[in-house]
């Protein structure tokens, strides 16, 4: 109630007195606060309540997506719940193709000693016909609701598909890594897999995934700020 009041304010803060709360957040020299398209998304996701990202973490989804505008391939996420990170991403990707996998009916089974306080079933709360009315202005946006890797299975039959972007944020260990196997050898050189949770330390599966799978890979995981990191494919 609190946290949904909040967001409001500072929505119409955002919208009526952007240099306030740029004064407020101690950002007024950065780019971002010039961008009228991102503040005014990221004003309109604030209102409608949905997404558990910050504004570093938008930003830097909405940056990262448009940075590989020149590149070939698709775009996709995995960890979508009710669309909210996938709006900076879709409304930022131009005509290209974005896929967005998830069960939409829950986080899938859990291993209590690798994914700290996580439940199966947790963030249950989604369905396939919210995320396709919540993501509806958007062009080419496909849905493949079920278990990933097994719900990619529709897509491997497109042999030369390739992502450009890949965006992460399943929070599980398992479901970290199997996304990396799955689309690490279908990312175009200069295509980049961003994750959500780096750097959080109540979700630790995902950096050790993440560590643990680029190992014996050329490729270097970036860490950014808030707790997100990235890898450019090599
Ligand atoms: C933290 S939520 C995603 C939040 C979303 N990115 C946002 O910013 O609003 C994590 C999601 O990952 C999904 N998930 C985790 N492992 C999965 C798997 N192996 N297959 C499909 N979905 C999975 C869960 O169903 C859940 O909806």
């Amino acid at each position: 109630m609190f946290n949904r009041a909040r967001h409001h304010f500072i929505a119409w803060l955002l919208e009526r007195h952007p240099q306030v709360w740029f004064r407020w957040k101690k950002i007024g020299k950065h780019r971002l606060c010039s961008d009228r398209d991102f503040l005014a998304l990221h004003a309109q996701s604030l209102r409608e309540g949905e997404g558990l990202q910050v504004l570093e973490e938008r930003y830097n989804l909405w940056i990262l997506t448009q940075s590989v505008a020149r590149l070939p391939g698709a775009l996709a996420e995995v960890g979508v719940y009710r669309g909210g990170s996938a709006k900076f991403i879709a409304a930022a990707k131009g005509s290209a193709d974005l896929h967005l996998f998830d069960t939409f009916t829950g986080m899938p089974a859990v291993n209590p000693a690798t994914d700290g306080a996580f439940r199966e079933g947790e963030s249950g709360d989604t369905s396939v016909e919210h995320v396709r009315a919540y993501l509806a202005a958007y062009p080419a946006v496909y849905l493949h609701p079920g278990f990933f890797p097994a719900s990619g299975a529709i897509l491997e039959r497109e042999a030369s598909l390739r992502f450009k972007f890949v965006h992460l944020d399943v929070d599980l260990l398992a479901s970290t890594h199997d996304a990396l196997a799955w689309f690490y050898p279908r990312m175009v050189r200069g295509g980049l897999i961003v994750t959500h949770d780096y750097g959080d330390t109540t979700v630790p599966g995902v950096k050790r995934a993440f560590d643990e799978f680029f190992l014996d890979k050329p490729e270097t995981v970036v860490p950014l700020w808030f707790t997100q990191a990235v890898v450019t494919k090599l």
